[in-house]
């Protein structure tokens, strides 16, 4: 039997994969983790145990391991993008030493670990068209600064210690249960949201800005799938290119337009306009759908409808 620890247990990943994972294991093994518990969470019977920590604080990590007896982690516990651009050090401190600390536990009490990586691993200098497997890693953000690292060092634990731990480049992920948060590409949420509830939505980015995405249920199940794959079919030990869907912003309005006429989307470009600008436009994931059999289910139409029907309810 397994017992599952999901750090970030609370984003937009984790709070879906939790309830995931509790269906297919048993809610009582399945250990969410996180800096603080919503209500929602306490109020969800389906939740098993719950505990608020700092991945940051490797004692405490440990002393969950042992009392659990943790045999795999889902390590998604991050600051993503934009929120990275303001705080650099804390985003290097979370995003790294809180993987060094999930890795070193995997070490020592033969753990499997899930860990993911981003289109933001990528930067200017990589092709942006079909950015293939392995190619240029020069991101100018320290969230991709990150990422890369952290790729590197899940890489260099496999080779020398043994740990099985497998990764995803994940594209920009869309959701109607938890929206995410410090992103880049949460604007192709947002939107959703606002144009549910004001059909009107202030856009980040440009109207031509054209980005990889996937709707949550298709990241959900490459993230299962990659985890529940033999170890031999696991070939790419930094992080698998993953993608499903590209569309720029004026292509999703367009979409939303169809199931909502009235709604209007201006464009103010900030900040967020450089960073999704050195990212890549779509990327070939061939290699995933080769080694371990990755398929999407949804394109841009059917997950704007499905996203819409479920926000309206
Ligand atoms: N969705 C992330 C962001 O926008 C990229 O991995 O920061």
């Amino acid at each position: 039997m397994k017992r599952i620890l999901i750090t970030g247990a609370n984003g937009q990943i984790g709070s879906e994969l939790i309830t995931e994972l509790g269906g297919w294991h048993g809610h009582e093994n399945v250990i969410g983790l996180d800096l603080q518990v919503p209500r929602h969470f306490i109020q969800r019977k389906e939740v098993g145990n719950y505990e608020i920590m700092n991945v940051m604080d490797k004692i405490g990590l440990q002393e969950i391991v042992e009392r659990y007896d943790i045999s795999v982690i889902y390590h998604l516990a991050s600051l993503l993008s934009a929120t990275g651009e303001m705080k650099p050090d804390l985003t290097w401190d979370v995003n790294l030493n809180g993987l060094k600390n999930v890795l070193d536990l995997a070490k020592k009490y033969d753990i499997q670990v899930f860990w993911p990586s981003s289109i933001a691993a990528f930067g200017p200098s990589s092709p942006r068209m079909n950015t293939p497997q392995a190619t240029v890693l020069e991101p100018n953000t320290m969230y991709g600064v990150t990422k890369v690292a952290g790729e590197l060092l899940c890489n260099y634990y496999f080779h020398k210690f043994n740990v099985d731990v497998r990764s995803l480049r994940y594209p920009g992920l869309i959701s109607y249960k938890t929206l995410p948060g410090g992103g880049t590409t949460d604007y192709a949420v947002e939107i959703f949201y606002e144009a549910v509830r004001n059909k009107r939505y202030t856009c980040f980015v440009k109207p031509g800005t054209r980005l990889p995405m996937m709707y949550m249920p298709d990241a959900i199940k490459a993230t299962v799938d990659i985890m529940d794959a033999s170890s031999h079919k696991i070939k790419v030990r930094t992080s698998y290119n993953l993608s499903a869907i590209s569309f720029s912003a004026e292509e999703l309005v367009a979409e939303i337009k169809k199931h909502i006429p009235e709604f209007v989307c201006v464009y103010e470009p900030d900040f967020h306009q450089a960073i999704a600008d050195s990212w890549p436009q779509n990327i070939d994931d061939s290699i995933a759908r080769r080694d371990w059999g990755w398929e999407h289910d949804y394109n841009l139409a059917a997950m704007t409808e499905d996203m819409l029907k479920k926000l309206k309810n």
